[in-house]
């Protein structure tokens, strides 16, 4: 636990997403003797998030499903504001202290997701009484909510998502961080979240990182925060995909080395790839946007056709290639859930389908695309 903080934050100081030596070659078979994230050891960390419902219900067979294939962990709800600060002061730790403690059980990699965002933070945040928060009182909020949960945590959480897709491609989000604080919301994030840690890796979390004018705003940002003393060390890039529909792998890749041009660390944060037809012009992942539901876009109610699941696992390689490719920029690639049932896909942007977006499928056994991945290190 703490050994694993100290560790990765060593690594990352120096510039090292994993350790530098070539990696032991592993065959790929049914039988799976050791977990996906030792077979990058010496790439990258590789988590998953961990959702409510496996936290609530103590689910220990995805929970040791997770301990093996996996060193990182990311709370996929339990640290939001809303989880977390329901009402002024009032703070309620228990699904967070459960996740930090299995984390800690299995000497993980732990990422605190998310301090600052504009979703899934309740209304009082923004309120004072009837009317809206002063500029302020939100600052002592924010201060107050990232200086009480970075220091509940920081033993064990190395890694914090500071501020959340806080930008629309090149431009700020109109969010009511940015209505009352205005843009200095940003830096100041970074800057409590500083001062509540000092050692602790600060990142910045956000879908559509492959977009140019998002990236270049993202870098813009980062560089003001600088000039003032501010570090961001490293951006996560959600790479929230699909099968058909993008990102194209060359995007990702201009993202990755433009970030790591910027001097910051890339953290793949949200993997996972929508096989479902895309109804509708919409890739991001805001989650405020929903389409109706219609059994024309939900084609694989009872399973997943071979062919499908044969185009999944060749988008998982390309995409692992890749990310094996950079490991020198890359410090974590974390998958946005373990098992195809509890994807947030089933239920976005449209309610009730069935999805498979994920490594493991609904009966928790590896899928195509896991052995794909896998054996990219067996050749
Ligand atoms: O907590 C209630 C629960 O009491 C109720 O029984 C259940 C019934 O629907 O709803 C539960 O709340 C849901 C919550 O997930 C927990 O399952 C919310 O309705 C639902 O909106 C919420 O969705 C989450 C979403 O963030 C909210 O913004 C998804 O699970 C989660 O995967 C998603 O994660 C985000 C990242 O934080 C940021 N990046 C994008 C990513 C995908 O949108």
């Amino acid at each position: 636990m703490r050994q694993t903080r100290r560790k990765f934050l060593v690594q990352s100081a120096l510039g090292i997403g994993a350790m530098p030596f070539l990696a032991a070659k592993i065959r790929a078979s049914a039988v799976i003797s050791s977990g996906l994230a030792e077979v990058f050891k010496d790439d990258f960390h590789l988590g998953t998030a961990i959702s409510d419902a496996t936290l609530k219900s103590d689910d220990s067979t995805l929970l040791n499903l997770i301990a093996r294939e996996f060193n990182t962990i990311t709370a996929e709800n339990a640290m939001k504001w809303e989880g977390l600060q329901p009402s002024v002061n009032q703070f309620s730790w228990k699904l967070a202290d459960d996740f930090v403690n299995f984390g800690r059980k299995n000497n993980m990699l732990t990422v605190g997701h998310t301090l600052v965002w504009h979703s899934q933070t309740p209304d009082y945040v923004f309120k004072n009484k009837a009317s809206p928060a002063s500029r302020e009182i939100l600052l002592k909020r924010m201060q107050h909510h990232i200086g009480t949960v970075i220091d509940r945590y920081k033993d064990s959480v190395a890694v914090w998502d500071v501020v959340n897709e806080a930008i629309e491609q090149g431009k700020w989000r109109r969010s009511e961080w940015l209505k009352i604080i205005g843009e200095e919301y940003f830096g100041k994030a970074f800057a409590f979240a500083r001062d509540a840690d000092p050692t602790a890796h600060l990142i910045y979390n956000d879908y559509n990182m492959h977009n140019p004018d998002k990236q270049n705003f993202v870098i813009s940002q980062v560089n003001k925060c600088k000039k003032m003393g501010i570090t961001v060390d490293g951006v996560g890039m959600e790479c929230h995909a699909t099968l058909d529909e993008g990102p194209p792998v060359n995007e990702i890749e201009t993202a990755i080395v433009n970030f790591a041009r910027a001097g910051l660390k890339v953290h793949i944060s949200e993997l996972d790839v929508d096989v479902l037809p895309s109804a509708w012009d919409y890739q991001g992942a805001e989650i405020d946007v929903n389409y109706d539901y219609s059994e024309k876009i939900n084609p694989f109610k009872n399973a997943l056709p071979r062919i499908v699941s044969a185009k999944l696992a060749e988008r998982y390689r390309e995409l692992f290639e890749l990310f094996v490719k950079h490991r020198d920029k890359i410090t974590r690639v974390s998958f946005w859930g373990t098992t195809d049932d509890e994807s947030w896909k089933n239920d976005w942007p449209v309610e009730g389908r069935t999805n498979y977006p994920l490594l493991f499928d609904r009966s928790r056994s590896p899928k195509d695309a896991y052995f794909a991945v896998r054996n990219l290190k067996s050749q």
